[in-house]
């Protein structure tokens, strides 16, 4: 295909995607809503037929269900299921090169199709970057929403195919179920990407500048220990019940948590996945996945390295996106929408961004 057909092709997916999400959505808000009155009948003109979904057989822990009571009802179920850790695997794209320099594996829920889509357009676009080989896969669980998960497992289906870049395991994709994302990654790596030398992990709502990645990484060996990103210290676990975070002292007695990089960015050598995967192994689920990582990493003698350019715990709003010193350093910034990476991709990309601060040096 000629590229500009296949930019036409591209951008219609998009369209596509974005207007059956559309349909999507409104579609789950009305038998939601009327599910109350009259049970749901599944719409017999709907094309899309998707595949049965099949329950994990693990079975609740009924004992730890009573002796928590006085939990929220998200911990109980964290707690009653911690012993759930292995689930099939529902979608999963082909192994890697084995000359894959950088691997962008980025936690996806299934609805967040837009997010996608523009991660592909944007900053996941590149295969080469600098002469290296750069592969891009999404990390997914189940649909929290049983009607959503029927419909979009039939459309998740179809993004494997043209995109061979989804990994989606049996299990629900669901704030708390993050450190089991992080666990079925590490034994997808192990098993399809040993090869493999530096991984990114992030969210999917991340602007990665994928060229100073490399740039870091280059020189860099992949069989020695490397965890860089955004790392705080002294992290109090949060004892209020009414925040997102919150963690009862049962579940963590200690004041402090241990070093650790924020979840929405970080680069890891193939050495460090490696280990990583063996400490998990062996190391309970802990309900907050960055926490988690960290508490691996102190059980594995080795501190994250802060990198200012790593921006996962927020820039500072508002920011400019036109400022091209806002990109020299910058590997990551966390938390910004579709529009927003689109534009910053669309500047980095072009030739004219120049910092005044150093005249010579481009980016
Ligand atoms: C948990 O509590 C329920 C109801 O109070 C009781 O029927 C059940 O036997 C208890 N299960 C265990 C394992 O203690
Ligand atoms: C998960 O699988 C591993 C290896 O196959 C096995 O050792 C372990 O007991 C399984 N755990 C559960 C809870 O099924
Ligand atoms: C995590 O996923 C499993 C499997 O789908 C589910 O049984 C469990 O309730 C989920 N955990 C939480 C805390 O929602």
């Amino acid at each position: 295909m000629q590229p500009r057909t296949r930019r036409l092709a591209v951008y219609l997916l998009s369209v596509l995607l974005l207007a059956f999400l559309v349909y999507l959505r409104k579609d789950t808000k009305s038998v939601v809503s009327s599910a109350s009155k009259k049970p749901y009948r599944p719409n017999q003109k709907r094309a899309f037929r998707a595949p049965e979904l099949v329950e994990s057989t693990c079975l609740p822990d009924l004992s730890i269900a009573n002796s928590s009571t006085n939990l929220p009802e998200i911990h109980r179920v964290f707690l009653t299921y911690k012993h759930c850790r292995n689930f099939s695997t529902l979608l999963k794209p082909s192994p890697c090169d084995t000359e894959t320099f950088l691997l962008l594996a980025i936690k996806s829920a299934p609805v967040n199709i837009d997010r996608r889509v523009t991660i592909r357009n944007t900053w996941g676009k590149n295969t080469i970057v600098g002469n290296k080989l750069v592969r891009l896969v999404f990390l997914l669980g189940r649909s929290e929403v049983k009607v959503q998960a029927h419909s979009l497992s039939q459309l998740l289906a179809y993004e494997s195919l043209e995109f061979d870049d989804i990994i989606q395991w049996d299990f629900v994709d669901n704030f708390f179920n993050l450190t089991l994302k992080e666990l079925h990654f590490l034994r997808w790596f192990a098993e399809d990407c040993p090869d493999t030398r530096f991984v990114l992990k992030g969210d999917d709502d991340v602007f990665v500048n994928t060229y100073n990645i490399v740039e870091f990484l280059k020189d860099l060996d992949p069989e020695k220990d490397l965890f860089a990103g955004d790392v705080i210290s002294k992290a109090r676990p949060v004892r209020n019940t009414n925040i997102k975070y919150f963690i009862p002292e049962s579940m963590y007695p200690a004041s402090f948590y241990p070093l650790y990089a924020g979840g929405g960015g970080y680069v890891m050598s193939r050495l460090t996945v490696q280990r990583l995967q063996v400490t998990v192994e062996d190391t309970e689920l802990f309900p907050i996945d960055d926490v988690f990582v960290g508490m691996c990493l102190a059980k594995m003698g080795m501190s994250p390295a802060l990198h200012p350019g790593f921006k996962t715990f927020g820039i500072q709003r508002p920011f400019n996106p036109f400022d091209p010193c806002l990109y020299k350093e910058l590997m990551i910034i966390h938390k910004l929408n579709p529009t927003e990476l689109w534009v910053m991709w669309t500047l980095l990309k072009g030739d004219g961004l120049r910092c005044a601060v150093s005249g010579s040096h481009k980016l």
